[in-house]
């Protein structure tokens, strides 16, 4: 009994340290692990190396998985949650998907920015290294375009209701249809940055019934959370 009791209290304990950490203005930067990516070298390239025209689906894919992690452990708190500004600093989906574009992130994320003394934003050049930068990067200008999201969702949910009532009644539908009615409301969705396709949960929940066309519950729950982030 007395074990419980402490073992309680030493989670209180822990538990306002690690508010009192958060609390104060520097966060350390998160690491990010980029094992899966292809190695890009040690000196800065001026463009990024993982965009779906060169690097392909498979990269590209697993760069914008790491780079959502590393946007929401990093720059999130800052730069708002999927890349929605709430105006404490820049949108950073409008960002140019090219060369132009990619030398201003590179700058600032290297660097970050200090006014006056103050830093706004930290550097990360040092801490998470070129291939987190990409990463999210790749994360940050496939955003889709949230008001085209907005637009979509009344056919989105229907698609996702359909999917959740064949999971619970345990039936076995035709996700053809599906398949072809996401890609076509992927292929109208843009990104804001120009990059020439949208990671949006349509294209997702598209990919995971293309995967396995029984897969109704996983896709209707990636739907679910572009519907809720729609709102
Ligand atoms: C502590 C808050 C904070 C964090 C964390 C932060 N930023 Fe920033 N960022 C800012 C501010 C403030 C600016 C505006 C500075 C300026 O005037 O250029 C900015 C500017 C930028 C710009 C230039 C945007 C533009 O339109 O000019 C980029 C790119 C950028 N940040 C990327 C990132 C990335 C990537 C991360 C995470 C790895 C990150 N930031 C984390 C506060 C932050």
């Amino acid at each position: 009994m007395s074990i419980r009791i402490n073992a309680s209290l030493a989670s209180v304990v822990a538990i306002s340290v690690a508010t009192i950490a958060f609390s104060h203005g520097d966060v350390a930067p998160q690491p990010v692990n980029t094992d899966l990516l292809p190695d890009v070298g040690e000196e800065w390239l001026l463009e990024n190396p993982y965009r779906v025209e060169t690097a392909g689906l498979d990269v590209w894919l697993n760069a914008v998985e790491i780079g959502a992690s590393g946007y929401n452990q990093n720059c999130a708190r800052c730069h708002g949650l999927e890349v929605v500004s709430g105006g404490l600093a820049p949108d950073l989906r409008y960002i140019e998907a090219e060369e132009y574009g990619d030398e201003w992130y590179t700058e600032r994320f290297i660097h970050g920015y200090t006014q006056n003394g103050i830093t706004r934003m930290p550097g990360f050049g040092e801490l998470l290294g070129q291939k987190a930068a990409w990463a999210i990067r790749t994360y940050i200008e496939t955003r889709p375009d949230d008001e085209a999201m907005a637009e979509v969702s009344p056919d989105l949910k229907a698609i996702r209701d359909q999917l959740l009532a064949w999971d619970s009644a345990g039936e076995t539908g035709d996700t053809a249809p599906i398949v072809t009615a996401l890609d076509e409301i992927s292929d109208n969705i843009e990104t804001l940055s120009g990059a020439p396709v949208a990671e949006s949960v349509a294209f997702r929940a598209s990919r995971i019934l293309q995967a396995d066309p029984e897969a109704y519950k996983s896709a209707a729950e990636t739907l679910t959370v572009g519907l809720s982030a729609a709102n």
